[in-house]
């Protein structure tokens, strides 16, 4: 099939950077684990025993990371609209978090306990027409925010991506509203010209 000219730029892209080649040799499914693993050694919010659910988890990098932090006494439970490889100690959803019968298949696979951490690194496919990605990555952002705050234990953290842009300092003040240290982090392996950053919200208050 013919590369498009925005397939080859992906492409090029993907072969001269340095993060997915150090992700091919340290055998993590994609760059994004070095975005989740700076965070981990700023934020320290991944910790032995922890129930831990991933939005947006695909191929799964940072599964491998919370799999591995949270060892055999945790719990991580990935949700993504695309499928994923099986990996030890996670269990895997698919489908789109939006929907509402996805939702209950969610809280069914959670069970009754509290989590204590909730990840999400989803990211709509990008049409290039900010009118319309911004609002549909807000949307994600505040459903993730609304699932934690259901389902979060006191104390809990949320670790969020964001984009720059309308909707990002409303989304900003809900989440003081409900924990009581949000703070923004862009790692070095977030691409510079990308608007994404990540909003790190710890000691959750219900
Ligand atoms: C940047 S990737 C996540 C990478 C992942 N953190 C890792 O370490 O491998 C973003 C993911 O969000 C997922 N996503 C986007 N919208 C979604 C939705 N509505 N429901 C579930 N997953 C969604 C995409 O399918 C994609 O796999």
């Amino acid at each position: 099939m013919a590369k498009t000219a925005s397939s080859r730029k992906w492409l090029d892209r993907q072969h001269s950077d340095p993060y997915v080649k150090q992700a091919q040799r340290e055998g993590y499914r994609s760059r994004a684990a070095y975005k989740l693993l700076e965070i981990q050694e700023k934020d320290r919010i991944l910790r032995p025993g922890m129930r831990v659910l991933d939005l947006g988890a695909a191929p799964g990098s940072w599964c491998q990371i919370a799999a591995r932090l949270v060892g055999p006494n945790g719990s991580v439970v990935a949700l993504d609209l695309l499928p994923m490889d099986p990996l030890p100690g996670v269990s895997i959803l698919q489908g789109d978090f939006r929907e509402p019968a996805m939702l209950e298949r969610l809280c069914a696979t959670l069970g009754g306990e509290p989590l204590d951490l909730v990840l999400s690194d989803m990211a709509p496919n990008i049409t290039g027409m900010s009118v319309v990605d911004q609002p549909r990555a807000m949307y994600l952002v505040e459903l993730a925010l609304d699932l934690a705050r259901s389902r979060l234990q006191p104390g809990g953290s949320l670790v969020v991506k964001v984009f720059q842009g309308t909707g990002f300092d409303e989304i900003l003040s809900a989440m003081r509203q409900s924990f009581a240290r949000v703070v923004s982090r862009k790692p070095k392996s977030s691409r510079s010209q990308s608007r994404e950053l990540y909003l790190v919200a710890k000691g959750f208050h219900p």
